[in-house]
């Protein structure tokens, strides 16, 4: 029989992901040690391997079927467009992608000014603005601590992720636009969906099991 391959977002996510599937017998020994430098673990008794890897990877590894089903975040999901089938909300790590800065610029997006916008999500951002709010915008890619940008002036908002809110406040900025709630979701490669149905259907069965519904 062959391996099932599970690919999980690498840390807070990928712990409580395994948590769950801990709580439906499902599980692997040898995750436990966080020490570990190791990148793929086995469940030889089920057939399963399960790897970590960059959250951004995730859905790459799903799409070409080196997993056959992948725990990610939806931002990642939306962000990287990936051919993939999303089949449950796990609920776990809930936050919202939002427009944020500082007080002052709610009215140039209201006013559908030309502003920069600095973020780790561009093809979010551009999905909104474009899509959404038919507004132009100048799209600045950064690749972590965005609430830096309008600060330091690099520009006018931020897309990014809000979860308690505490770094926007202590940064004196603040929720301008709600773009989308957020949440951990299974995503399940489309030919695997089809080709190993009953033993996904039977991981998926686990997680619902793990998270108590
Ligand atoms: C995320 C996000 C915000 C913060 C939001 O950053 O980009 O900065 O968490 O959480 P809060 O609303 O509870 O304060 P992360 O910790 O992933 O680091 P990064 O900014 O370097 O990407």
């Amino acid at each position: 029989m062959r391996y099932i391959t599970i690919a999980l977002a690498k840390g807070r996510l990928a712990r409580k992901a395994m948590e769950i599937l801990d709580r439906s017998g499902i599980s692997c020994e040898e995750m436990r040690d966080e020490s570990s430098r190791k990148l793929i673990f086995v469940n030889e008794d089920l057939k399963l391997k399960f790897f970590l890897a960059k959250a951004s990877d995730v859905p790459t590894y799903v799409e070409y079927g080196a997993a056959d089903l992948g725990v990610v975040g939806k931002d990642t999901i939306l962000e990287e467009g990936r051919r993939l089938y999303e089949v449950m909300d796990l609920g776990i790590g809930k936050c919202r992608m939002c427009v944020a800065g500082p007080a002052s610029a709610k009215i140039r997006l209201q006013n559908h000014e030309l502003i920069r916008v600095a973020t780790k999500y561009p093809a979010i951002a551009k999905e909104y603005f474009n899509n959404k709010k038919h507004q132009t915008v100048e799209l600045i890619k950064l690749n972590g601590s965005v609430e830096l940008a309008p600060i330091v002036g690099l520009s006018e908002v931020i897309v990014d992720i809000v979860e308690t809110g505490t770094t926007l406040r202590e940064n004196g900025l603040e929720v301008l636009e709600e773009i989308c709630p957020l949440s951990a979701r299974v995503v399940v490669n489309q030919v695997s969906m089809k080709m190993e149905q009953e033993r996904i259907s039977r991981i998926l069965e686990g997680f619902r099991k793990g998270l108590g519904s």
